[in-house]
């Protein structure tokens, strides 16, 4: 059996608009995706987990299963209703009272500033297309470094490639674009950019604590020895992987990077604009991010593919939906022999061994690592008064077993968030797509431990995957 290191921080994960519910109140401001869901009249955000009134018996919880570090998200609007300008006290309070909770406990929170979230009147003007919503994001973190000073661990934003291409690619994030390569791209360092302004005040300032960002990174293997299947994985990659780590550790996009966007854009016929200025405030910041924050689920096989885009969301965890063909990148397939969950995300724990080993290898002062989302989203049911996910357990056993290999292997990863701690709302699949440690009833909001929760419990207490 495989250990992790004694100072390992074995946590959980959530998000504000996942967890908290209460959208409309404590004077909290509107988002985009209120709208959304509402007019796709599948789901709401709510009562989501009823994290703004659960949290003190969430945080116990985490104290009683070993659960040793919280990794939350600020909800801009709760601060700043509108973005920008007035504060709003009431949503500050709550979250000195959820970091005070925190400390009583003896969990260490790790706090997101943006997960999915803008406001709505940022987002209404172009989100991060519109570089008004960089300075806006810049001055809401700023404030949040002076007045969350009971903060240590900072990361600027959740996931930023899901932000842009979920948006502008794939169309199942507001405001729900499809296929523009232009502003997918646009957005990535838009959002790179927010970032290293921000890495930079806070190295400025001397603010007390680390500093990071979150990236999904799912790496691209090739669905043959085909040369140009081999291209297709390098065109994805190039994309979804290789610009966001350039922009956080080079400052800039390597020559890689350049001719997979310049192949894109011509296939699509898109363009963007990438500033002198943005690259001075990039490069600045690539050697001062504290660590990285690694959200890992799944891997993709890529073959070539040139016809016109095509795409199927899986939110509805039939398996075999998934449809994704892009126009000028590739196309994400199935492998014989690999599995996969009920919403196609495939199972492949050795892509998190290969990931961790290329930051060392390409980024080498990377610094240090978190891994901050890894988990698995299943139907879980009640079988004689306790969910048995078994499968779950399985999933995370096998990722934790790679990642303690690549830490043998000397990469430094000091922390594991699984997602979720409890049962949250998931963003395109709503509630019957579940990952928590905790099972949530989601109208009587009581919790219950699932198996994997006793298991989590016993390997963070013996540091062993067990
Ligand atoms: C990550 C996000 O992409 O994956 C979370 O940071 C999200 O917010 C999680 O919920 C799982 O994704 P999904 O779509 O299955 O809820």
């Amino acid at each position: 059996m495989l250990r992790l290191p004694e100072d390992f921080i074995f946590g959980g994960a959530t998000a504000a608009y996942q967890a908290e519910g209460a959208t409309k109140k404590g004077g909290k401001g509107p988002v985009a995706w209120d709208e959304f869901l509402e007019k796709q009249g599948r789901f709401l955000a709510d009562p989501a987990s009823d994290f703004y009134h659960q949290y003190p018996q969430d945080i116990a919880l985490c104290k009683k299963f070993g659960v040793n570090g919280l990794r939350l998200s600020i909800a801009w609007s709760r601060i700043f209703p509108d973005g920008t300008g007035e504060v709003n006290q009431e949503g500050v309070d709550f979250y000195h009272k959820v970091f005070a909770e925190c400390e009583k406990e003896g969990v260490l929170p790790f706090v997101t500033l943006h997960h999915f979230d803008t406001p709505k009147r940022l987002f209404d003007q172009g989100d991060f297309l519109n570089r008004d919503t960089m300075d806006a994001f810049v001055s809401y973190a700023q404030f949040c470094f002076e007045e969350f000073t009971e903060v240590r661990y900072w990361s600027t934003f959740n996931e930023i490639y899901p932000v842009a291409s979920n948006q502008y690619l794939l169309g199942v994030f507001p405001p729900g674009i499809r296929f523009n390569l232009g502003s997918t791209i646009q957005c990535l360092h838009n959002m790179m950019v927010a970032h290293a302004r921000v890495i930079n005040i806070f190295k400025d300032n001397k603010y007390p604590g680390e500093i990071g960002v979150v990236h999904s990174l799912e790496p691209k293997y090739p669905a043959s020895d085909s040369e140009e299947d081999k291209h297709a994985a390098f065109l994805d990659d190039a994309l979804s992987v290789r610009f966001l780590l350039d922009a956080t550790y080079l400052g800039h996009y390597s020559d890689e990077t350049m001719q997979a966007l310049k192949e894109i854009c011509e296939a699509n016929d898109a363009s963007y604009t990438f500033l002198d200025e943005d690259f001075t405030e990039m490069e600045k910041a690539s050697h001062r991010n504290d660590y990285l924050g690694i959200n890992h689920y799944q891997c993709h096989f890529v073959k070539a593919y040139d016809g016109e885009s095509q795409v199927h969301h899986n939110g509805t965890g039939d398996k075999g939906t998934s449809v994704y063909k892009i126009k000028g990148i590739g196309e994400r397939v199935y492998k014989e022999g690999v599995p996969r969950t009920d919403w196609d995300w495939i199972i492949y724990p050795e892509g998190m061994y290969d990931l961790l080993l290329r930051i060392q290898k390409e980024y080498p002062h990377y610094n240090k690592i978190y891994i901050t989302e890894n988990g698995m989203g299943y139907k879980d049911e009640f079988e004689d008064g306790i969910i048995m996910d078994k499968p779950r357990i399985d999933y995370l056993r096998v990722y934790l077993n790679e990642l303690s290999k690549a830490i043998s292997a000397g990469v430094n990863v000091k922390g594991y968030f699984l997602w979720s701690l409890m049962d949250v709302f998931s963003w395109s699949n709503g509630y019957n797509k579940r990952y928590g440690l905790f099972y949530v009833d989601f109208e009587t909001q009581k919790r219950y431990p699932k198996e994997s929760a006793y298991w989590y419990k016993l390997v963070s207490e013996t540091k062993t995957i067990i």
